[in-house]
């Protein structure tokens, strides 16, 4: 058996790279740095109301999830065929691989681009060949989840989901994302009846800055299998002990918490008081194109700001691992790994 507690601080960076993780919170289309925005625009013939990259980058300066979202939305505009969605999720699946991702379950909006009249086609196409490459030439499990953006109807989550049947076979699940304030998870009651009943998995996003009230929502009327944030659960402590009880995953967020003002500063976020009360929390990017870092920069600075040690990265590790949908047989081989990482930092002491 390894002793965590043997490995000392400063090897913190090496052993937070090393453990095989799972990122499970990650929009696709939240990976498109500055430098692919401009070229896919001048690709593409599409006007970019910044003038440069360090103009765009500015620009970046959010005081609350809608208003990334609005310059989100916006820079999503430069994507317009399969070669634009495989170019984005090669170059972030090169990138996760480096940082000892070994699953990697990305989210993609596909309302946003059809509603451009982008084909569902060119969206799948490019995703999906992504994804088939990086399984075969980097040896990462990756794989779709289609998210419903929530400010727009039921009726059109509906139909996005018929239109995207023909490629039934290139998602795993679907989530639900975008403005959550008045949008809470009810509205979406029909629609993931029907994503259930065929077979997908269910997620989604709740209690980033709405209440409570939306995680429960989540829960019982989509039957979520996994929260996307959660970090309000602590307003509500019967809330907290069913979370901890039923072992319900919540993908956290550090640095789009941080960079959304859902909490003024790091040393502020519910993550370590989620730890104690024993909840399956895990470490994840959303969209780090935009919030300031990828997978590992999370760590680090959350690690930093809550005074996290080797034994919290072993607890963030698994949970990412035991949350995500990958087949069981997967899951065994990485925890393995993720042990014989911690074995062999140990022993090297
Ligand atoms: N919250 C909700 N919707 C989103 C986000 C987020 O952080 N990122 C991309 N779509
Ligand atoms: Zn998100």
């Amino acid at each position: 058996m390894f002793k965590v507690h043997a490995i000392p601080p400063q090897r913190l960076p090496e052993l937070l790279r090393r453990m095989p993780k799972a990122e499970l919170h990650l929009h696709i289309e939240g990976t498109l740095e500055p430098e692919m925005m401009f070229a896919l625009a001048q690709r593409n013939g599409v006007a970019l109301p910044y003038a440069n990259v360090q103009a765009l980058r500015a620009a970046y300066d959010f005081h609350n999830l809608q208003s990334f979202l609005d310059l989100y939305y916006a820079g999503a505009s430069v994507l317009c065929t399969a070669q634009d969605f495989y170019d984005l999720a090669w170059a972030y699946l090169e990138r996760a691989q480096a940082e000892g991702v070994v699953r990697a379950e990305l989210f993609f909006d596909p309302q946003t681009h059809t509603a451009r009249g982008v084909p569902m086609a060119a969206v799948f196409d490019g995703l999906g060949r992504a994804c088939a490459d990086a399984r075969t030439r980097l040896g990462l499990s990756a794989e779709l989840i289609l998210c419903f953006l929530r400010h727009l109807s039921q009726e059109d989550a509906l139909a996005t989901l018929e239109a995207a049947l023909p490629w039934r076979a290139h998602f795993i699940g679907v989530g639900l994302d975008s403005s959550e304030l008045g949008h809470p998870p009810e509205k979406f009651t029909e629609v993931f009846a029907r994503a259930r009943a065929l077979g997908l998995h269910v997620v989604a996003h709740a209690g980033e800055e709405g209440p409570p009230a939306y995680i429960w929502g989540a829960l019982d009327a989509l039957k979520a299998e996994r929260i996307d944030h959660g970090v309000q659960a602590w307003h509500d402590l019967v809330l907290m002990q069913h979370l901890a009880d039923e072992q319900v995953p919540l993908t956290v967020c550090p640095l789009s918490n941080l960079k959304l003002c859902v909490f003024e500063r790091l040393a502020d976020h519910t993550l370590a008081r989620m730890l104690d009360a024993g909840l399956c929390v895990s470490l994840h990017s959303d969209d780090p194109a935009y919030f300031g870092g990828y997978l590992l920069e999370n760590y680090h600075q959350t690690f930093a700001a809550l005074h996290l040690d080797a034994r919290h990265a072993y607890r963030l590790a698994a949970n990412s691992l035991r949350a995500s949908f990958a087949p069981e047989p997967d899951k065994q081989r990485w925890m393995h790994a993720l042990k014989q990482v911690f074995a062999d930092m140990s022993e090297q002491d």
